[in-house]
Parts: C-alpha cells; sequence; structure tokens
C-alpha cells in the first residue's frame, strides 16, 4: 500500500505498518507468557476524550491485548485518582498507564503524571521519561503524537536531516517533545520553536522544510505561510460549525488544507493523519512496556 498518495499522508496506512510490527511482538511476549496490559483512566465526561479512550481500549482488544479502563466521576477528588493510579502501578497485569488528558480543573494533573510508575509511563509524560527522551536514552518512553508524527515524516521520505523545522506550539503533549525529536541524532534537523507570542510567524514558517502544525487553531497555517514544496505534519483536530454536517460540527486541523495543499510537497488530512498514528504509538509503547518488564 502506498503511504503517499498525490502528496498526502496516509496515517492510517503507517499506522497499520506499526501495528502489525507489533502484532510479531505481541505473539512472542505472549509466547513467554506474558500479555502486554494497557490501563486507561479516564476522569469525568468530556466527550472527545470519551470518543478517544474508547478507541484506545477497542484497539487493544483487536489486538489481544489485555486492558483495563477505570472511569471516574467529573467530581472525582484529587486522593481518589491518585488512589487508582498507585494500584495501577502495583498490578502485574498492567504493563501501561494512561491518564486522559485534560482532566476536571480541580484535579492536579502534573502530581498525577509523576505519581505513574515511569516503567509503565506509556504516554511519556512522567519527569523521567522526558529527561529520557532530552539525553537521547533510548529506554525511555516518548510522548505518542510526535513518535507519530516522527515515523509519519519517515514513512513519507522526507529527509530530516539538516532542514529547517518550525514547530508551532510548545505544548508538553506535542510541541516540546516534538522538538527533541527533530533536534535528536535521529532527526538532526535545525529547529525552531514558534508559539502565541513569536513575532512574525508568518515569516518564521516560510523558512521552513518541515512544519508541525500544532497550536490547536483551526486553519491557523494557510499558504502565504508555506514555502514552495514544505512537508507539513497537521496535529490539530478542531471542531468547527457546520450545519450542513450530520453532527452540526466538522473537524479541520491546524493547517488549511484546501489552500495548503498544492503547495507543500507532502501533507497529513485530518483526519487520518497523525490520529491514528497516537494509537499505534500508544500501542507500541505498551508493548515496549511489557518487554522491558520481563
Ligand atoms: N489527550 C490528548 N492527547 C493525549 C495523549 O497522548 N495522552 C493522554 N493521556 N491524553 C491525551
Amino acid at each position: 500500500m502506498n503511504v503517499v498518495n498525490n502528496g498526502v499522508i496516509d496515517g492510517k496506512a503507517v499506522a497499520e505498518k506499526v501495528l502489525a510490527e507489533c502484532v510479531g511482538e505481541i505473539n512472542s511476549l505472549k509466547e513467554q507468557g506474558v500479555v502486554p496490559g494497557l490501563a486507561v483512566v479516564l476522569v469525568g465526561e468530556d466527550p472527545a476524550s470519551r470518543v478517544y479512550v474508547a478507541s484506545k481500549v477497542r484497539k487493544c482488544a483487536e489486538l489481544g491485548l489485555f486492558s483495563r479502563k477505570i472511569e471516574l466521576p467529573k467530581d472525582a477528588t484529587q486522593e481518589e485518582v491518585l488512589a487508582v493510579v498507585e494500584e495501577l502501578n502495583a498490578d502485574a497485569q498492567i504493563h501501561g498507564i494512561l491518564v486522559q488528558s485534560p482532566p476536571p480543573k480541580h484535579i492536579d494533573e502534573d502530581a498525577i503524571v509523576r505519581a505513574i510508575d515511569p516503567a509503565k509511563d506509556v504516554d511519556g509524560f512522567h519527569p523521567e521519561n522526558v529527561a529520557k527522551l532530552t539525553l537521547e536514552d533510548h529506554s525511555g518512553f516518548v510522548a505518542c503524537t510526535p513518535a507519530g508524527c516522527m515515523r509519519l515524516l519517515q514513512e513519507a521520505g522526507v529527509e530530516t536531516s539538516g532542514a529547517e523545522a518550525v514547530v508551532i506550539g510548545r505544548s508538553m503533549i506535542v510541541g516540546k517533545p516534538m522538538a527533541l525529536l527533530l533536534m535528536s541524532k535521529a532527526g538532526n534537523a535545525t529547529v525552531t520553536v514558534a508559539h502565541s507570542r513569536t513575532k512574525d510567524l508568518a515569516a518564521v514558517c516560510r523558512r521552513a522544510d518541515i512544519i508541525i502544525a500544532a497550536i490547536g487553531m483551526a486553519e491557523f497555517v494557510t499558504a502565504d505561510m508555506v514555502k514552495e514544496g514544505a512537508a507539513i505534519i497537521d496535529v490539530g483536530i478542531n471542531r468547527v460549525e457546520d450545519a450542513s454536517a450530520n453532527r452540526g460540527y466538522r473537524l479541520v486541523g491546524d493547517v488549511a488544507y484546501d489552500e495548503v495543499k498544492d503547495k507543500c510537497s507532502v501533507i497529513s488530512p485530518v483526519p487520518g493523519g497523525v490520529g491514528p498514528m497516537t494509537i499505534a504509538m500508544l500501542i507500541s509503547n505498551t508493548v515496549k512496556a511489557a518487554k522491558q518488564s520481563l
């Protein structure tokens, strides 16, 4: 199957390739008596989070992984969430723990992340794993979305070495780890991290051979911000009202896809680009955690 069709990167095809690699490892672990297990914790009722959590659990079932979904009400206390994390840290059937972000406002998310056993932190959000990424210690876990973006670039044949890469957004979930991956020995790119306070963002973006758009604003990157032939990875998932759509909204990325598509060399679409990769990398991290538990 082609990974790139008319300049559009097929995230689903790349995700299937990653998952096919995982299946081999899952079978080998099972022969050694270990079934990789993932626990997904959802606090509250955020509808988007609910959808993401359900698809993570479904993917585990499809691939023969053990999974547990723990749902806590929106008024769950910090202590209750921490107690769940402690129980999962001690559960030998669980190799990966993910607490879906964002939790309700009264929850201290940093404290929850720090309570997760770093060896089970398949999100790669624990300070120990962030440090390992910075140190290029490959025993750690890399956050799933940026890891998925790197794999998309690689599979699409985009040369990162020596390239000017601009990451738009500096979040702990995407922007920061993305910049670290691109500048690492694996990426060898020259990286600029742009954000809401960047002066003349359009000019900064126009320098880029590679743009990673992760700012969380619908169709923010327009054609005038893109150099001819640039490679674009769109991490955004934004709902915009659309009376003609069944649900009353449609999903768009952080890139104005229609006007940018013909200017760039390759682009990841929304949906069908980064989204499927995030789950594939989560499964991959869970398999890695199970292997390291042996
Ligand atoms: N919310 C959006 N992306 C993610 C992710 O990768 N992990 C978790 N835990 N929550 C998220």
